[in-house]
């Protein structure tokens, strides 16, 4: 991978904590599948770093004709994900990438949909743009662009209240899956909340929303738009016209 500061260790302790961490995670995967069209028979969807899997399996799980390419940079990610398949694992193809290599971004037929959570922010503004007008000539005419993902607070207050919001968030996940504090506890002492971290980080880009809506709108998406937006973390999308 192109950032070495994401390692295997890394992996498993996302896996750990990112019940407790992704905020309203059951509805943003149910935004995210409600954004995707029923296609007309046989389509390829993408997932870019698919993590441990579970929009993978839902889409899989929601759309029986929809074949996904389950793309990550970390082994164990990439089996977990095959596990979370299930039996539709016969219509996943897991493969190794690193999300700045350009080889990947050409698939093997034009796509349906590509998905991304929490993962686009690992690349810096270019970056990002760049990635933004490969995923639009990858998909195929009306297909559509779904991203969830962290942003960058424009204003201090914007830092606070994303950062509190985050723990706050974050405490309720773990009193209401435990009833204790212990997954927010871990979620602290791993310094997860990146609203709190002092400076530049190296791994964690993020990007303002007027920004990327921008940038999608540059790249030549249709109907961009913000459909949630929760302590720092959104979910938009955009359609190849
Ligand atoms: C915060 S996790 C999000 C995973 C999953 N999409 C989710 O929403 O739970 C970030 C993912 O990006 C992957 N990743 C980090 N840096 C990467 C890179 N340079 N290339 C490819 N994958 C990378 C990690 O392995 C991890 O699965």
């Amino acid at each position: 991978m192109s950032d070495p500061v994401w390692t295997e260790d890394t992996s498993a302790a996302f896996r750990d904590l990112a019940h407790y961490a992704v905020p309203e995670r059951e509805l943003q995967v149910e935004t995210i599948l409600s954004l995707i069209p029923q296609p007309d028979g046989a389509a390829l969807a993408m997932d870019i770093c698919c993590g441990a899997g579970g929009l993978t399996a839902a889409m899989l799980e929601r759309i029986p004709t929809l074949r996904v390419l389950a793309l990550d940079g970390s082994q164990s990610m990439l089996e977990t994900t095959r596990t979370a398949a299930g039996r539709d694992a016969e219509r996943l193809d897991a493969a190794l990438i690193d999300i700045a290599d350009t080889a990947w971004r050409t698939p093997p037929e034009p796509l349906h949909a590509v998905v991304s959570s929490l993962a686009i922010h690992h690349l810096d503004g270019p970056g990002k743009q760049r990635l933004f007008a490969d995923i639009h000539a990858a998909l195929k005419p009306g297909g559509v662009f779904v991203m969830a993902d962290l942003v960058e607070p424009v204003t201090a207050a914007g830092r606070r209240i994303a950062g509190d919001a985050w723990d706050a968030e974050t405490r309720r996940r773990a009193l209401d899956t435990d009833g204790t504090l212990g997954g927010y506890e871990r979620f602290v002492a791993e310094d997860w909340n990146y609203y709190r971290l002092p400076g530049p980080d190296p791994l964690d880009k993020p990007s303002s929303v007027t920004d990327l809506l921008d940038w999608l709108r540059g790249t030549g998406f249709q109907g961009v738009d913000l459909h949630w937006m929760k302590a720092g973390h959104v979910i938009m999308s955009g359609v190849r016209g």
